[in-house]
């Protein structure tokens, strides 16, 4: 397997909330400047076609991350995705993030309080399934199980990375510290934008630069960890029968290629959440 485990600060049981949300909050700006919401947008909109009822249930979504936006480009599209639902859900739900995404009054976005494991959906509620930008922070056989339960369910599975992992490692542990300071002095642009823009954000941004310098990190420790082309092949090896993968690139609103996806669909045509049980 290509991908690499580098650790990231953000695992870490020791980080502090408020901090992750920090963190969370740069990668929502740096997301909405690339157009990410629309590149998952250009994959699930494929995904859902033919839904009357279209619901998608996001997992592993933390604090939300872009799945607000993403709502917003679904329902641009018209037709059937102009009623489209999203739940978010998580194995270990965010209070803050269920109390902040019922404040944002959102019609059709909802935050679920039972915790949702992405490994055994037996239990969890119908939709088509997605993991954005969580997908590499499990480990091989965690990110399997995933996708051996949306197989043995036939439920549709999305998985959406920021990024491809093209890169030798060799190549990327070469190119570090040019891609630490980029990054760095990105999040020193992005962080005016960054809403809710709290005391706490611009003290540890401007004065005591720990969240530009964790961001940079996190941001390029997530590159390896990423499962690339190769990797979903070997992930997804055998769970093939009655069941579909593909893989490729999202495009955003400038018709940029962005990110990397993994989606699973039953093969036989599904009514109207006929594949979910
Ligand atoms: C990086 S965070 C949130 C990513 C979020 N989608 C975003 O874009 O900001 C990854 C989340 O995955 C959750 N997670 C880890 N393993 C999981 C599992 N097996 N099932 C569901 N959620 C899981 C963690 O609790 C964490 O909140």
């Amino acid at each position: 397997m290509k991908r690499v485990h580098v650790p990231e600060v953000e695992d870490w049981s020791l980080c502090p909330d408020w901090f992750r949300d920090c963190l969370t909050r740069q990668i929502r700006v740096m997301c909405r400047v690339m157009g990410y919401e629309h590149a998952v947008a250009s994959v699930l909109g494929a995904a859902l076609e033919g839904e009357q009822d279209p619901h998608i249930l996001d997992m592993g979504s933390g604090a939300g991350g872009i799945m607000p936006e993403v709502l917003k480009a679904l329902r641009a599209r018209g037709g059937a995705l102009a009623g489209v639902r999203v739940s978010l859900s998580d194995r270990f739900p965010n209070r803050d993030a269920i109390a902040s995404i019922q404040e944002l009054q959102i019609d059709g976005l909802e935050y679920l309080e039972v915790p949702i494991d992405a490994t055994d959906l037996a239990a969890a509620p119908e939709g088509v399934k997605t993991m954005v930008n969580s997908f590499h922070h499990l480990r091989p056989a965690e990110a399997r199980a995933v996708l051996e339960s949306a197989h043995a369910l036939k439920t549709p599975i999305l998985v959406f990375e920021l990024a491809d992992n093209r890169l030798p490692f060799a190549l990327w542990a070469l190119t570090l510290p040019l891609g630490l300071a980029v990054t760095f002095f990105i999040s020193l642009l992005l962080t005016p934008f960054v809403r809710p823009l709290t005391v706490r954000q611009l003290l540890f941004s401007y004065l005591i630069p720990l969240v530009p310098l964790i961001y940079a990190w996190d941001g390029q420790a997530s590159y390896p960890r990423i499962y690339g082309a190769s990797d979903v092949d070997e992930l997804t090896a055998g769970l093939d029968d009655g069941y579909t993968w593909t893989s490729g690139h999202g495009e955003n609103h400038r018709g940029q290629k962005t990110g990397f996806y993994l989606l699973g669909t039953p093969s036989a045509p599904r009514g109207r959440g006929a594949s979910d049980t």
